[in-house]
């Protein structure tokens, strides 16, 4: 990643040089001023805002964040005492992703300051930024941070905030098992319902947000929905950091409005590398489908993207040019999911090595035909998502399913000959 220079109402505020703020030069700049002004409304008010401001989250559903955060009790309406808790996910483990990177590791305050006005709209009472491990030096700027915040006397009496280091596993990013990792257990999904708003973590009411949605707070409350609204150019709220990485001339971060196209943005990074000819790109990281050339001036945001048949999810860009192998894309990332798969369920746990197995052997000329009709029909059973007991083998299958649709010249020539990229 080149450090690019950032613009924008979120990345515009890190310095030139990446360092984190100190509290007083985050206060300087204007500064957890929105918390101020935040803890002077009443929460519903906050809540309301954000539903204003058509704020998605972008952790990779896009689910509205104010419906989620209506989902948590007031005070008072749940028996026993006890926290609450908003844990903010910076576990970024996607292939690909690598936007909360940036938050965590240059803007701290910003995370802090949106986490601290969430945790009032939604009554929660303990903050958790779990960071995923190699992060280390997020995990240090937000710990200094979150030192500097609490010897200020701004977390108040009420509240408390910590960092915790993810164990190192991708499904430790799903916020269940993001939760169970928490209580000190095997990192596994739990079934819903239960929901976490009704009993997440030690039995708690929990909300789980991505650090991206968290650091689009403070603007909205100091500026209000309708400006948060205005950033966009579709329905869905504000700017979007996206993240291009793979055949672009330049990779990097990009704080664009919500419904920049592809083009832009590849565009922005020097244009395509290697031939200099778009085969195709993810548009959410390593668990979307494949879009093509003809999705170059789709106007990015999640809604557009699941109508083109992929998904938006972290809205990192991972750019084929025409002479990238894109067999040898897809054998990666099955690799790395069914590394990842966390065993509990068969589908997953047996079907996504046994698929990397065959891909493989589609690159290395080891797979007959009939390992294609393998793929599809393991594609048409396990590709949707809803078939396992998490998403991460129906984003695992997306390249897969898409992949060999658009690149079906590709596949049947490696059953015959393996790979001769
Ligand atoms: C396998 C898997 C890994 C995930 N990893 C992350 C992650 O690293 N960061 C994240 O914010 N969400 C991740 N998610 C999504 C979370 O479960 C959750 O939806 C998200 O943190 C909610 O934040 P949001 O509502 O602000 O988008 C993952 C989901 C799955 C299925
Ligand atoms: S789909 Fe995979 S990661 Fe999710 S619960 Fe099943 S085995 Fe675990």
């Amino acid at each position: 990643m080149t450090a690019a220079p950032l613009s924008g109402p979120l990345t515009g505020r890190a310095r030139a040089d990446r360092r984190p703020h100190s509290l007083a030069e985050w206060q300087a700049d204007g500064g957890h001023a929105a918390l101020g002004l935040a803890r002077q409304q009443p929460p519903a008010a906050i809540v309301d805002m954000v539903a204003a401001a058509a704020l998605n989250g972008r952790g990779g559903a896009g689910f509205p964040a104010a419906q989620k955060w209506r989902f948590m009790p007031a005070p008072g309406t749940i028996p026993g005492d006890g926290p609450s808790y908003l844990i903010v996910n910076g576990d970024e483990m996607e292939p690909g992703a690598f936007k909360d990177r940036l938050f965590l590791e240059a803007l701290p305050h910003l995370v802090i300051e949106g986490a601290m006005i969430a945790a009032h709209a939604m009554h929660a009472s303990e903050i958790i930024i779990l960071v995923r491990d190699a992060y280390r030096i997020g995990i240090h700027a937000m710990e200094q941070a979150i030192a500097e915040v609490d010897a200020a006397g701004l977390t108040g009496r009420n509240l408390k905030i910590r960092v915790h280091a993810s164990a190192g596993r991708y499904i430790v990013g799903e916020e269940t098992a993001l939760i169970e990792a928490l209580e000190g257990k095997r990192a596994v999904p739990r079934k819903r319902p239960p929901f976490p708003a009704q009993s997440g973590l030690w039995g708690r009411p929990t909300t789980v947000n991505n650090v991206e949605t968290i650091a689009n707070i403070p603007g909205i409350v100091a500026n209000g929905p309708d400006w948060f609204r205005g950033l966009s150019r579709t329905a869905e709220g504000g700017t979007k950091l996206f993240g291009v990485s793979g055949r672009v001339h330049k990779p990097q971060l990009i704080e664009a409005p919500m419904g920049t196209t592809a083009r832009e943005l590849i565009d922005r990074c020097g244009g395509v590398s290697g031939t200099g000819e778009l085969l195709a790109f993810q548009p959410g990281g390593g668990a979307s489908g494949f879009l093509g050339p003809e999705h170059l001036d789709l106007p990015l945001d999640f809604a557009n993207v699941a109508d083109a048949g992929s998904m938006f999810g972290t809205g990192t860009l991972i750019v084929l040019d025409t002479g990238t192998c894109p067999i040898g894309v897809i054998a990666r990332h099955m690799r790395f999911y069914a590394r990842e798969s966390c065993g509990w369920c068969t589908p997953c746990r047996e079907g996504l090595p046994w698929v990397a197995h065959i891909v493989d052997g589609l690159e290395a000329g080891t797979a007959k035909t009939a390992d294609l009709d393998i793929l599809h029909m393991t594609a048409g059973e396990a590709g949707p998502r809803g078939r396992s007991f998490c998403d991460l083998m129906g984003g695992a299958m997306a390249p897969l399913a898409t992949g060999l649709h658009r690149f079906e010249r590709q596949f049947a020539d490696h059953a015959a000959h393996g790979c001769r990229a």
